[in-house]
């Protein structure tokens, strides 16, 4: 018995040596240690055996299987941990300090909107203007023949800062400056962040963007302004829109207009998101007051101009069917990530 023990103990070392993986391992563990395996056979024989000689051979015989239980997790253990160095080995070097290839997340969609209407006045021709969020009173409202005291001012309360200046109401703050930079002939847009004092709903913001775009030379009609604007508007839908021009009151233009484009949604026919009219204002617009052409250093016996305050805001959740304009700044990435650009 002692010697059947002796030379299973020596089989065990050798085939555990020969076991170089996992499934090796375990065929050995179901050789020695199973039910029907080698220690099990050796419980076996212990029966034809009785007394002192008994026990010593089923104390050898434990001692056996804690011993080939030990090496077998042993060898597993000694097993993974080289598995693990030889992946190390071979992974590649991993800097998380260096910046990504690809980008994460996705444009806003005001931003994709921007970005359409500008390339789209590039094309024909217009410069794309940066300008400040923070203005004086002068560019705000002055040079657009809005004085204090007008009126017109009720609709653009605003932020205003303790040295006098203000978060611009709209994109038209920038008309003077962009003439007084240029001077005539010009064709520019100038997209930009505006602010007001709104009750915020559904429909309304304290802070929206706008597309401003005006364009300067000898001979501008409205003929020339619904041509633009028509163009513009048939590409961002990519499709021939329809445009009807109204009268609109704003100071620094005359004529003024509200220009509507018909329903994307019924095409005309008439529903609730256009309120059975067939029609949605989009972009107030018109010819420049020779005024403000005059403010800015255009001489108005020579030139004429269009403006146009597209609201970029209302554009991109016409674009996308955004419902709710507080979607924009809420930071939600449920309702941003889904733009893809
Ligand atoms: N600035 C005006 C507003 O935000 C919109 C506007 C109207 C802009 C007519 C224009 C224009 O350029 O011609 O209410």
């Amino acid at each position: 018995m002692q010697e059947k023990i002796a030379q299973l103990r020596g089989a065990f070392k050798d085939a555990l040596s020969a076991a170089k993986d996992a499934p090796a391992l375990e065929a050995l563990r179901v050789e020695y240690l199973g039910k029907k395996g080698s220690v099990a056979a050796l419980m076996q024989n212990l029966r034809s055996l009785a007394g002192e000689e008994k026990k010593a051979a089923g104390q050898v015989i434990n001692e056996l299987k804690t011993g080939v239980e030990q090496a077998i997790k042993a060898a597993g253990e000694a097993l993974a941990e080289a598995e693990l160095k030889a992946q190390i080995a071979a992974a590649k070097p991993y800097d998380v300090s260096l910046p990504v290839r690809t980008p994460h997340g996705s444009y806003h969609p005001i931003t994709l909107v921007q970005r359409e209407v500008e390339r789209i006045f590039v094309t024909m021709g217009f410069t794309v203007e940066e300008y400040p969020e923070v203005v004086d009173d002068y560019h705000c409202f002055e040079a657009l023949n809005i004085p204090k005291h007008h009126p017109a001012r009720d609709m653009q309360d605003t932020y205003y800062l303790s040295n006098g200046q203000l978060l611009k109401t709209h994109t038209s703050a920038a008309q003077n400056s962009i003439m007084r930079k240029y001077g005539a002939p010009l064709r520019a847009i100038f997209p930009g962040r505006c602010f007001r004092n709104e009750s915020i709903d559904a429909c309304h913001e304290n802070t929206f963007f706008q597309m401003e775009g005006i364009m300067i030379d000898r001979d501008i009609s409205i003929s020339n302004l619904i041509y633009f604007m028509k163009t513009m508007l048939s590409e961002v839908f990519q499709r021939d829109v329809k445009v009807r021009l109204r009268p609109g009151f704003f100071p620094f233009v005359e004529p003024g207009f509200e220009l509507d484009i018909s329903c994307l949604i019924c095409g005309g026919e008439g529903c609730p998101s256009c309120k059975d009219s067939g029609w949605l204002e989009l972009c107030p617009c018109g010819m420049i007051h020779p005024r403000v052409l005059e403010m800015g250093g255009i001489d108005t016996n020579e030139y004429t101009g269009f403006a146009f305050g597209l609201g970029l805001t209302r554009l991109a959740m016409m674009r996308y069917g955004i419902k709710d304009i507080r979607d924009f700044n809420s930071g939600s990435l449920k309702a941003l990530a889904q733009f893809e650009g």
